[in-house]
């Protein structure tokens, strides 16, 4: 199979057209904002926006509550230069995977060394609520498991590493900056968890056995984004750090309702009372995603303050 290479030199010559301002041409951190996350960009000074249109390699993110955009802007007291992704594209989309990562490697051949990665996930276990920020420490990716990494095919650049490590994709030295971070800030210590996430490729949410089985499978949340961006941010050698907001709960029931005993004891004329499940859904996401932006953008904007200085 031949592959076309992707188009980063007419996509670099067009930023340095655009970029006339010389402080933003090297941004030292990337940012992908996730569902509703996107109100980081008023965290940035002197900010220049380009919508992906404008940009050869993008697509067009088609999903509800993410803008299409790439920002650039100084940010934090120390005026840092950052590139974010103000919108990001899902395989569900009809994205294929050189779409899907093309943002991460664009950032890595502007210099960046570290990014910061949001989403909004479900969470799988109480002891995660809604409104968690969960710093991931590790994935499980059945697509990837499956055919569906996003480097699955011939290699892109020589560059690569063929069986490319992921032991160590998120970064101990990003993760403590979250943490401290979050004791700067005065957050409350439940503000921020850790955890597993998982990545699965959607668009339906889970299944309550689907949920279930991501649960016993070591997960404490659930995507349906950000793993391609860690694999290609990791082959491109930058440091990786993600945060996930928790959104909502997935519903897993511990015991399933047996309509059998329903219609049973309906026909005896003792009808149960059973409490309805509530089930997921794009419009739960976007709102917490909007009630929690302040919260994930002031992190950021914090982490971002730290990076240089550890
Ligand atoms: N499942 C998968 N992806 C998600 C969810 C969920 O419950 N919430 C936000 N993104």
């Amino acid at each position: 199979e031949t592959t076309s290479s992707p188009p980063f030199g007419a996509t670099l010559a067009t930023l340095s057209k655009l970029l006339t301002d010389s402080r933003l041409q090297k941004p030292r951190i990337g940012i992908v904002c996730g569902s509703g996350l996107s109100t980081l960009v008023k965290s940035l000074k002197d900010v220049i926006q380009i919508p992906y249109s404008q940009l050869e390699g993008f697509g067009t993110s088609t999903v509800a509550g993410q803008r299409s955009m790439l920002a650039f802007g100084l940010m934090g007291k120390d005026n840092i230069p950052v590139v974010a992704m103000l919108g990001r594209f899902h395989p569900y989309e009809g994205h294929k995977p050189v779409t899907v990562t093309y943002g991460i490697r664009v950032m890595a051949r502007l210099g960046v060394k570290d990014v910061i990665i949001t989403n909004a996930a479900g969470s799988l276990t109480p002891e995660i609520p809604v409104g968690t920020i969960v710093v991931i420490r590790d994935h499980l990716a059945l697509p990837n498991l499956t055919g569906m990494n996003p480097s699955f095919g011939p290699l892109t650049s020589p560059e690569y590493p063929r069986f490319l490590p992921l032991g160590d994709a998120y970064s101990t030295r990003l993760r403590r900056l979250a943490f401290l971070s979050s004791h700067d800030l005065q957050f409350n210590s439940s503000a921020l968890a850790e955890g597993t996430y998982a990545w699965v490729a959607g668009p339906a949410y889970e299944t309550p056995a689907e949920g279930r089985f991501l649960r016993n499978a070591g997960a404490h949340v659930v995507g349906m984004s950000t793993i391609p961006e860690v694999v290609a941010a990791r082959e491109e050698r930058m440091e990786v750090m993600v945060l996930s907001l928790v959104t909502n709960m997935v519903v897993i029931p511990e015991k399933y309702r047996s309509i059998k005993e329903e219609v049973e004891a309906e026909l005896a004329g003792q009808p149960m009372q059973v409490p309805e499940i509530g089930t997921a859904s794009h419009e739960e996401v976007l709102a917490v995603g909007r009630e929690k932006a302040e919260v994930m953008r002031a992190l950021v904007e914090r982490i971002v303050e730290r990076v240089p200085m550890d």
